[in-house]
């Protein structure tokens, strides 16, 4: 039994307010992830997925509800405290790489150990280089993100996430734009940084890719309805294939 999950949230929930409309997006969301697990968040369009990524990732703020990261609350932070608490424990990847364009890929890696500060030029080096690597992009460091295909484009976000040694990694769809077999090497690079100790959490609409994950979150109507093993989880474990999204 681990006695501090990375992330710890009990009744979590948000109310997005516009114009005359009252959005109940998360009603009650509770979710314990220890260091070293790889969760995978599946559910139907608009059930509330990205929603909670946001707040996870410390993006956004929850309408109520507790939330500690890696055992400091973090739930009602303002902006600029959840912005220094981000960069120190977050790993974000996104559907849509989300990488500068004006950038090439070392610049691109490199921005938010320049944003944290408290580092070195050589120190930095050595962390994009070191990141560059495990996700097999070292030779592409000149490069700039309209020169690499999706899945390098891909790759390269994800060494931007991990260049801090975050406590977390957190994937948004992080497949949406790729074809299958660049999808396919993404989902196993990730599979590899999280045997080699990365938290994982990642939203996907692909069972196929849910089932690198050791754990299943299905969350429906703003609420986590099942839990369950994943195929990595051995065991028992259930096929996630019954998934129709
Ligand atoms: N900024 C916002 N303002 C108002 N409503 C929002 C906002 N963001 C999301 N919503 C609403 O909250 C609900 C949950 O949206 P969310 O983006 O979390 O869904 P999702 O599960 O990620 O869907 P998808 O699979 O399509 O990406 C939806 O009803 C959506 O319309
Ligand atoms: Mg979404």
């Amino acid at each position: 039994m681990n006695a501090s999950p990375v992330i710890d949230v009990a009744d979590l929930t948000k109310v997005y307010m516009t114009d005359e409309v009252e959005t109940h997006a998360l009603t009650g969301v509770n979710l314990r992830v220890e260091s070293g697990e790889y969760v995978a968040i599946m559910g139907p369009s608009g059930c509330g997925k990205t929603t909670l990524m946001s707040i996870l990732g410390l993006l956004d703020a929850p309408t109520s509800g507790r939330y500690d990261l890696a055992g400091e609350p973090v739930a009602a932070l303002d902006a600029r405290r959840r912005a220094h608490f981000r960069n120190r424990n977050i790993g974000f990847v996104f559907q849509s790489f989300n990488l500068i364009g004006d950038l090439n890929v070392y610049e691109n890696v490199e921005l938010p150990l320049v944003y944290r500060g408290g580092m070195g030029r050589a120190q930095r080096r050595e962390k994009v280089a070191a990141a560059l690597e495990s996700v097999g992009m070292l030779h592409r460091v000149r490069h700039y993100p309209a020169q690499l295909s999706g899945g390098q484009q891909q790759r390269v976000a994800i060494a931007r996430a991990l260049v801090g040694d975050p406590a977390i990694l957190l994937a948004d769809e992080p497949t949406g734009n790729l074809d299958s077999a660049n999808g396919e090497k993404v989902m196993e690079l990730l599979a590899q940084l999280n045997e080699r100790g990365a938290t994982l959490v990642m939203v996907t609409h692909d069972a196929r890719y849910a089932a690198h994950a050791r754990r299943l979150v299905r969350l429906f109507d703003g609420q986590i309805v099942a839990e369950q093993e994943g195929r990595r989880g051995g065991g028992s474990a259930q096929s996630p294939d019954a998934e129709r999204n």
